[in-house]
C-alpha cells in the first residue's frame, strides 16, 4: 500500500520541482496539496501548483488553499529569486485546467490526519502557517500524524533572507514556534545546512530524458541559476524543497540528530533564526530531528531516476 502524503507548498521554483518528484515517484497516495502564501501570494502559489499538476496530468490530486497571510505578520514575497510569477517565467502562457477544491487547508489537514490516524506523512516546503493553524484548532492531531518533514531554518550556517534566518522560518516565525512546541513525535527539519549542498547543475539537467520535464526545469531554473552564479561563480541552484520530498522517499539521504530547537520571534536582527541547543544547555527535551549531513549524489541519482521513470521504490537507492 502506498504511503499517504499531504504536501504543503508556497509554489515557487523549487516547490514545483518537489511536487514533480512526489507525483512522478508514484510512491505516494497524495491525499492533497495544500497551498500557503510565501514565495508568492496564496493565489499565485495555488495557480502555480495547478499548472504543475496540469504539466504531469495529475488531475486526480486535490489542491486546497490555505492561509493568505502569516499568523501575525505581513506577507513577504520572494520575487527576486522566483520571478514575478514564482516559476521563473516557465509555463507563463499556459491555461490552467486543474480545479481548486473547496475548503481551507488547515481543516483539510485536520480531517485527513484524523481520518487516517497514524498513516499520513506531511511535507511542508513553505512557511508553516497552515500546520500552526491546524494545531491551534485541533492540538490532538500531533498524536495521529505519521511524521512531519519541513524545509526551513538553518542551525549552523547563515540565513538566506537575513544573516541568521532562512526564508520559510523568517516569513512566519510564530507559526514555526507553534509547530516546534506542538509535541509531534517525529518531526524532521531540512534546513539550509543540507539543502545548500543539493545543487542542481546542467549536468543533472542533461540526464533527464523526459523532454517536457527537462525543458520545464531548465526554463524555470534558468534565472535562479544565474543568480547563484552572480553570487558564487557557479551555475547551479539549490534544491531546497525537492530535498524535503526526497527525504520522505528515502530517509537514508540525510543524517539527522535530535535536539531541542526553538525559534527567535522577538528580535530586530534575528527573527526567524532557529536556535539549536547542541550542548543541551537549556536542559530541555529534544523536539526536532535536525538534518546535518546529506548524500547529495544519492539524492540526485534518485531525482533523475524518478523523473526518468526508473525509480525503484521508497527507501531504495539504485
Ligand atoms: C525556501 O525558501 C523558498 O524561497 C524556497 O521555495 C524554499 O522553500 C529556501 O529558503
Ligand atoms: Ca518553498
Amino acid at each position: 500500500m502506498k504511503e499517504k502524503l499531504i504536501l504543503d507548498v508556497d509554489t515557487g521554483i523549487d516547490d514545483a520541482i518537489g511536487i514533480l518528484l512526489a507525483v512522478k515517484s508514484n510512491a505516494f497516495d497524495i491525499l492533497g496539496i495544500t497551498t500557503v502564501n510565501g514565495n508568492v501570494s496564496l493565489d499565485q502559489a495555488t495557480k502555480n501548483t495547478c499548472k504543475i499538476l496540469d504539466l504531469v496530468k495529475a488531475d486526480y490530486i486535490p489542491v486546497i488553499k490555505g492561509a493568505s497571510t502569516p499568523l501575525l505578520r505581513k506577507p513577504f514575497f520572494e520575487h527576486r529569486i522566483h520571478g514575478e510569477d514564482g516559476l521563473g517565467g516557465a509555463l507563463k502562457s499556459e491555461a490552467i485546467t486543474h480545479p481548486v477544491s473547496d475548503g481551507f487547508a488547515p481543516d483539510f489537514l485536520i480531517n485527513s490526519i484524523l481520518s487516517f490516524s497514524g498513516e499520513v506523512t506531511l511535507v511542508f516546503t513553505g512557511p508553516l502557517t497552515n500546520l500552526a493553524l491546524a494545531v491551534k484548532k485541533c492540538p490532538q492531531i500531533t498524536n495521529h500524524v505519521k511524521e512531519v518533514i519541513f524545509m526551513g531554518g538553518v542551525v549552523k550556517g547563515s540565513g538566506n533572507v537575513t544573516p541568521t534566518a532562512e526564508f520559510n522560518t523568517y516569513v512566519d516565525p510564530e507559526a514555526a514556534k507553534i509547530v516546534l512546541h506542538a509535541g509531534f513525535p517525529s518531526i524532521t527539519q531540512v534546513g539550509l545546512d543540507v539543502t545548500r549542498k543539493a545543487l542542481l547543475t546542467k549536468n543533472h539537467l542533461d540526464l533527464i530524458t523526459d523532454k517536457i520535464l527537462a525543458d520545464y526545469i531548465a526554463t524555470s531554473t534558468n534565472d535562479y541559476q544565474q543568480k547563484y552564479f552572480n553570487r558564487y561563480g557557479v551555475h547551479a541552484c539549490a534544491m531546497h524543497d525537492p530535498l524535503a520530498v526526497g527525504i520522505a522517499l528515502n530517509k537514508g539521504i540525510v543524517e539527522t540528530e535530535k535536539y531541542f530547537v526553538d525559534i527567535e520571534t522577538r528580535s530586530e536582527l534575528c527573527d526567524g533564526q532557529l536556535v539549536c541547543d547542541f550542548q543541551n544547555r537549556l536542559n530541555k527535551k529534544a523536539n526536532l530531528y535536525v538534518s546535518l549531513k546529506v548524500d547529495d549524489q544519492a539524492f540526485f541519482q534518485m531525482f533523475i531516476d524518478i523523473l526518468n521513470g526508473h525509480f525503484l521504490g521508497k527507501g531504495v537507492t539504485s
